[in-house]
């Protein structure tokens, strides 16, 4: 595994964080004891940087993580979000997700849960717009001088956002999907975060599973898979996306590795203060994916992904229209 400083923490990370997401069944079905043994095999190889929130499984991805790393605390960096309020239909709703009342109450839950007596970092997961964003970072500072939280972090915020933000508390980093089909931090977040000396932490860099190949038919999800709603997955935009992905797979099979493992590379390649954190829940696909970091891709390899991946190549919004308008507030 190879280290870097995580934005101005002092804190060197692994390059390649692990995202806890699927083990609570965001994606279909898991299994607790292979997603327990997942993280164990990530430690082993080096990772040392977790990424989860408190309402993935609500709860259930904290509790998870806090056995698979009991007697092991000080050897992991818990990344951890907030989640925003849910509606009557289960739909993340971030008005009211940053108030300090709330922020607080998850911070204690958080520490509960995961059965830890402090957040590595706590980052509000979408930035709530009926709450100045300065409130919301100043009641996690609070936190941070009660020893429960060691570090800011923010998710899907614009880059002034952060800016404001970072004028109450440094933020250490900022969580945005970032792959080769979602290449809207290079729009100022990129800019923001190296002014602010943050670490981006690139979340979906295999655009939830497409990238590596694995969703050859539309509509292929189960009914509890959220990916079934969001564009880039639907009939009318899936053939446009895989025939991307097939050019994407032809530049893997030229260099003897996978898709998902050249879509891990690219990432990585941007920059060092970018940690991808691509998810999974099994062995087989972790090995797969922390194997990217010693792949090194040529400029040429660069072009020809650029070319089949050019900014905005994507059919379909990354997530459904209620989605997008909590994105980069
Ligand atoms: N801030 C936010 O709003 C936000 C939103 C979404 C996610 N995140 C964070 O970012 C992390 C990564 O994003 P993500 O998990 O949603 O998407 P992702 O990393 O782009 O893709 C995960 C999907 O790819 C599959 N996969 C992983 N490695 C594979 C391989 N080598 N070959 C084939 N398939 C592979 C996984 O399957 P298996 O699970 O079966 O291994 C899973 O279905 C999450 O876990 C979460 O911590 C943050």
């Amino acid at each position: 595994m190879q280290y870097r400083e995580f934005g101005h923490s002092g804190i060197k990370l692994s390059r390649i964080g692990l995202g806890c997401f699927s083990m609570s069944g965001a994606y279909g079905a898991a299994d607790d004891d292979e997603s327990i043994a997942t993280i164990h095999q990530a430690m082993e190889r080096g990772v040392n940087l977790l990424d989860s929130s408190a309402r993935y499984g609500g709860g259930h991805n904290h509790r998870l993580i806090g056995e698979a790393i009991k007697g092991r605390r000080d050897q992991i960096f818990i990344h951890s979000k907030t989640g925003t309020i849910r509606d009557s239909n289960d739909r993340s709703v971030a008005e009211g997700s940053g108030r300090p009342d709330r922020l607080r109450q998850i911070c204690e839950m958080s520490l509960k849960n995961l059965g830890v007596d402090y957040l590595d970092a706590m980052c509000q997961s979408r930035v709530d717009p009926s709450i100045p964003i300065e409130e919301s970072v100043g009641a996690v500072a609070r936190l941070v001088e009660e020893g429960k939280v060691r570090f800011i972090g923010l998710s899907e915020a614009a880059p002034d956002t952060v800016r404001r933000a970072s004028k109450v508390h440094p933020i250490v980093s900022l969580q945005y999907e970032y792959s080769l089909w979602t290449r809207d931090v290079e729009e100022g977040h990129r800019d923001a975060c190296d002014e602010l000396g943050m670490a981006l932490m690139a979340y979906a860099p295999l655009g939830y599973g497409f990238l590596a190949g694995v969703i050859d038919k539309a509509g292929s999800q189960s009914e509890d898979d959220i990916r079934g709603k969001f564009p880039r997955f639907y009939e009318e935009n899936f053939d446009a996306n895989r025939q991307r992905v097939a050019r994407l797979e032809s530049v893997a099979a030229d260099r003897g590795t996978t898709a998902a493992q050249i879509a891990i590379a690219w990432v990585l390649a941007q920059d060092d203060s970018v940690f991808p954190i691509p998810g999974c829940k099994s062995r087989k696909h972790l090995d797969e994916n922390l194997d990217a970091v010693d792949i090194e891709l040529t400029s040429e390899d660069i072009v020809r992904l650029d070319e089949i991946f050019p900014k905005d190549a994507a059919a379909g919004t990354r997530y459904p229209p209620g989605g997008m308008q909590r994105v980069n507030l």
